[in-house]
């Protein structure tokens, strides 16, 4: 059997982890956030690549170029998350299993944040556990890949 492929992408301002408002999502970098999820991915024994951008269309780009490539996507698409019917109909449009993931709890901020637009076309979305929230989202889209596979 091969072994899975899974991309994790982060959207804006995700890059700034560790200095951006650290009251709201910790100090934890986005480089120490994808070391912990290459761990993980080792354990559960797939291979993993990360993807950052600040941009809608190099997101949606990339996505695009998953197809064939990757088996699964783990995505904090961050602020795009909210209003981008872009990035949400290319996540519908790949056809990949995609998991949602935040490090806030989208549903106890500010009102606008409560909504997401890309869930819906997401298989699962995990929220508000910190850099948990990668690992679990890892867990979840593997665990579902597996049980297709068999
Ligand atoms: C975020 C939550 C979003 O509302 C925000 O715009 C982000 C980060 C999170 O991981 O908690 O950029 O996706």
């Amino acid at each position: 059997m091969t072994m899975l492929r899974v991309l994790v992408m982060n959207g804006p301002n995700l890059n700034l982890l560790g200095v951006r408002e650290p009251e709201v999502y910790g100090t934890t970098t986005l480089e120490a956030i994808e070391a912990r999820i290459a761990e993980k991915a080792a354990v559960l024994d797939v291979d993993v690549s990360f993807f950052q951008s600040n941009h809608e269309g190099a997101l949606i780009d990339h996505l695009h170029e998953a197809m064939g490539v990757f088996d699964g996507v783990v995505l904090n698409p961050g602020a795009y998350t909210h209003y981008s019917y872009a990035l949400r109909d290319a996540i519908a449009g790949v056809g990949l299993p995609v998991v949602e993931v935040h490090l806030s709890d989208i549903g106890a901020r500010e009102d606008f944040r409560a909504v997401s637009v890309t869930a819906p076309v997401c298989i699962a979305q995990i929220s508000g556990l910190g850099v948990d929230s990668y690992l679990e989202g890892l867990e979840v889209l593997v665990a579902r890949l597996r049980e297709e596979d068999r």
